[in-house]
């Protein structure tokens, strides 16, 4: 059967799969890994999320979220049949000829074809709109794939007077074929929780033809470098270029959006201190963009990876969240070999000296890489490390850093002195080039 003749059944089973895992007793507690402070307040309402985006969902809507969030973006796979990987590259002095590892970060695969994938979204698009507050909106971001099947599920979720506005992002980048016209645009469908949804018009610039003043009565004209312009609603077709290899917002991620485009969702659809949610966040893109327009996030991704750039990328921001784990995860042993003093003139001096995993199988790596991560290992291991941080006073339970050192470009700090004042426990919280954590607890003796 065609797919169009099976969308009421992939519609009626994501209802019966959304009801039955509402109704199952699994909710998974969420673990707090990590709490970032900003001008003294130790985590947040922000909160970033590794973890299947449905166990997160049910667990919101179990701890008095639902009908809280005003607005939810995602950008899921688009069934484009790839999976997508980031390119890891090393530098050392000490190892020879380091290969770009590829690295697998998701897929965009489904064995079952398009009703697999339509169902995966589907269930979950009926947390989402119980999540939503009535004044909420939610944007879908998709592509041609399967936007127009998704148009139809979400009619009949939302309801089809719900639907506000299907976007066309168009942008110029990527590849061309001699068989169609190129294609470049995605489409993010737009609808709201009621008819009382918040939207904030947003204006555009609308050129006079011939670029001169019209001089109209009662109507504003601006003029900028191209002529003479007035402003106007803004229209559904955005054209904004793609994150491009020399942008300054590039955080190597495959598929990560510009901030300009959600920079106009969020703006269009949220006040200041509203909530917003990415429950595919990938490389943290909404996270970014509501930070800086002073928006509450919630961000969830499956990828440690995703999560380990997410992470990067806000904790140079002034904010503080959350770094938190759901559900089960599979653990790697990794080792660190750290030496810890305290000096004459009372500073902890912690220097990193090794790093490694007990068994490469383990890693995430595919095998033809595990040699040159062997030789990492004994050669120069700190490369091996993205980000650490300390909690220079650890109370056993909450991991609250004072401390920092996130690889920019090829450093990370390995060798720091900090203010000690008899302090009896820290922690040191490492996260390597998979996005591994490794957690170290230190014992720093009764007084030191
Ligand atoms: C297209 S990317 C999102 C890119 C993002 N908008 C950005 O700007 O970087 C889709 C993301 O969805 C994540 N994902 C797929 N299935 C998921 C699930 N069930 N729960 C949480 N995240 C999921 C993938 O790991 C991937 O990072």
């Amino acid at each position: 059967m065609q797919i169009l003749g099976k969308l009421s059944k992939i519609l009626k089973e994501s209802k019966n799969d959304y009801e039955a895992y509402c109704n199952y007793n699994n909710t998974q507690t969420l673990k707090v890994n990590e709490r970032i402070c900003f001008k003294g307040d130790a985590g947040s309402e922000n909160q970033l999320v590794q973890g299947d985006n449905i166990e997160y969902m049910k667990y919101l809507l179990e701890t008095g979220m639902k009908g809280k969030l005003h607005l939810i973006y995602i950008d899921p796979p688009f069934f484009s049949k790839n999976d997508y990987k980031v390119n890891i590259k090393k530098k050392s002095d000490k190892v020879q000829s380091i290969p770009v590892m590829e690295q697998f970060v998701y897929k965009d695969t489904w064995k079952e074809g398009m009703e697999d994938y339509l169902k995966m979204l589907c269930s979950r698009l009926f947390f989402m709109k119980d999540l939503l507050s009535e004044t909420g909106s939610i944007f879908v971001h998709l592509d041609r794939h399967c936007v127009h099947y998704i148009k139809v599920l979400m009619d009949e979720i939302f309801g089809r007077d719900r639907f506000i506005n299907e976007i066309i992002w168009s942008y110029k980048s990527g590849g061309v074929s001699k068989r169609s016209f190129a294609r470049k645009h995605d489409n993010i469908l737009f609808y709201s929780k009621s008819k009382d949804y918040f939207f904030n018009c947003l204006k555009e610039k609308s050129y006079n033809r011939g670029f001169k003043p019209y001089r109209f009565k009662g109507v504003n004209e601006y003029q900028d470098e191209n002529g003479w312009y007035t402003l106007v609603g803004m229209k559904d077709v955005w054209h904004l270029d793609m994150v491009g290899r020399t942008s300054g917002e590039r955080v190597g991620y495959a598929t990560q959006k510009p901030e300009a485009l959600l920079e106009r969702i969020i703006s269009a659809c949220s006040k200041e201190g509203d909530i917003c949610a990415d429950f595919f966040g990938g490389s943290g893109t909404l996270a970014s963009v509501a930070t800086r327009l002073n928006r509450k996030w919630l961000v969830c991704d499956t990828g440690k990876i995703a999560c380990m750039i997410t992470h990067k990328r806000m904790v140079q921001k002034d904010v503080a969240y959350d770094v938190c784990t759901i559900g089960s995860h599979k653990e790697i042993e990794t080792f660190i070999k750290l030496d810890v003093k305290i000096t004459a003139d009372r500073k902890l001096h912690i220097s990193f000296n090794q790093y490694g995993y007990m068994n490469y199988e383990e890693t995430p790596a595919s095998s033809r890489y595990h040699s040159v991560l062997k030789s990492l290992t004994d050669e120069d291991s700190l490369k091996l490390i993205e980000y650490w941080s300390i909690d220079m006073n650890y109370n056993g339970d909450e991991f609250i850093p004072s401390w920092i050192s996130c690889r920019e470009s090829e450093e990370v700090l390995t060798n720091i002195f900090l203010d000690y004042s008899g302090q009896k426990h820290a922690a040191i919280r490492v996260l390597d080039i998979f996005g591994i954590e490794t957690f170290v607890k230190i014992d720093l003796g009764s007084d030191g």
